[in-house]
């Protein structure tokens, strides 16, 4: 790894309507290093990644960013890639409609007079995708595979742009644990080929396991970096909450209450399938002060379990629900709210806000169907 420092950013300070996202932020980012930052929810994260990256054009924030030595100015996300910084964002954008070529591709299609080379982009697609072991036709739509992939095609399009530093926002959040191997270990590759990566991530044994250097954000600002051998999981924690803790995971003395809600033989048949079921007779209770976890891989039926109680399945559900004691019928998420039944959905962006309408239209009465 050399020492060389390829990013540079000093001064970072972008403010939204109310809340100053990010503070003065400055950091350097040397050449095959992976560089974690962490923080809490609305630290600034994603904030900062989006003014490096160009997404915010550099005149709607101050401080400087330094490329190389060279002062950039992106206007827009192309010219961030161009010269060799590109986000995988937290909210994959792709067109899901168009090929995986096509996405490969996206903004700088090969062409022939002007019109695209189709036979020169499949072809020049399959290569990218024998060296990356995608394991996906090209000609597949990009709406057919899934999150990992998507991602996997995301940083090897990256490589068409002989990339410096590769900017990771929260990649694994929706990834089984499979997945997220292939991803570090491209990672890993990444950093031979001397390229930098920025890492987000909320899961601070990742974190460990891949950084070389840890940095952690609170309240907009970087509020420690330090490499990866100096900063322990107690000294993130502190870093990231302001304060000491003593335990990460302190024992609580908890005495649950009587059964609230207690849920019975649920069964989820696929909606495409209707002989295989996604969820087989699953019943559980949860009683007063409790927090109930459900473990499971990616496709185990946690969240159609949740959307079935909720009356928001599109499908075939069997669900038996007790509110109290009383029996309750939840057709529709709006019964749902009516008995007092709140749910933060993992997409937030797609199905946490309802993004084209005020903050005040988000608010209850909320009486949309879920996905709809
Ligand atoms: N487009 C926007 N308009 C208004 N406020 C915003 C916008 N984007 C972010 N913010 C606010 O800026 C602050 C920082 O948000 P940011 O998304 O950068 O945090 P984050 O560290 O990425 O959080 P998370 O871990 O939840 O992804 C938050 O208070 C957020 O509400
Ligand atoms: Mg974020």
């Amino acid at each position: 790894m050399g020492d060389q420092v390829v990013l540079r950013f000093s001064e970072l300070t972008k403010q939204f309507p109310g809340v100053i996202a990010v503070q003065n932020a400055s950091l350097e980012i040397k050449a095959g290093e992976i560089h974690s930052i962490v923080g809490g929810n609305g630290a600034g994260k994603s904030t900062l990644m989006k003014m490096l990256s160009g997404v915010y054009p550099y005149d709607s924030y101050s401080g400087t960013i330094e490329l190389m030595g060279e002062k950039c100015q992106f206007k827009n996300i192309l010219e961030a890639q161009s010269k060799g910084i590109v986000m995988i964002p937290q909210d994959l954008n792709m067109a899901n409609e168009l090929t995986v070529a096509e996405n490969l591709f996206m903004g700088n299609y090969p062409n022939k007079r002007g019109i695209i080379d189709y036979y020169t982009m499949y072809s020049e697609a399959q290569k990218i995708i024998d060296e990356f072991d995608l394991n996906v036709d090209p000609l597949t739509k990009v709406k057919e595979i899934g999150i990992a992939q998507k991602q996997l095609i995301i940083i090897a399009r990256a490589m068409h742009y002989d990339v410096k530093v590769l900017l990771l926002d929260e990649p694994t959040a929706t990834l089984s644990d499979k997945e997220c191997k292939i991803l570090f270990e491209k990672v890993r590759e990444l950093k031979k080929k001397n390229i930098a990566c920025i890492y987000i991530s909320h899961r601070l044994e990742e974190v460990k396991e891949i950084s070389d250097v840890i940095t952690v954000m609170r309240d907009g600002r970087i509020v420690g970096t330090a490499p990866n051998s100096e900063m322990d999981e107690k000294r993130i924690v502190s870093l990231m909450v302001g304060r000491d803790v003593d335990e990460v995971y302190p024992e609580h003395d908890r005495t649950p209450g009587e059964v609230i809600l207690s849920v019975r033989n649920v069964t989820i048949k696929d909606p495409k399938v209707p002989t295989k079921k996604i969820v087989d007779n699953v019943s559980f209770e949860l009683r007063k002060g409790e927090i109930l976890s459900m473990y499971g891989l990616v496709g185990a039926g946690r969240t159609e379990t949740i959307l079935a109680m909720l009356g928001a399945f599109k499908g075939p559900v069997e669900c038996e629900m007790e509110l109290k004691g009383e029996p309750v019928r939840i057709k529709s998420p709006s019964d749902a709210v009516k008995h007092k039944i709140g749910f933060l959905p993992e997409d937030r962006k797609r199905e946490g806000v309802i993004e084209t309408t005020s903050v005040g239209n988000n608010f209850p009465p909320f009486t949309r169907q879920y996905g709809s």
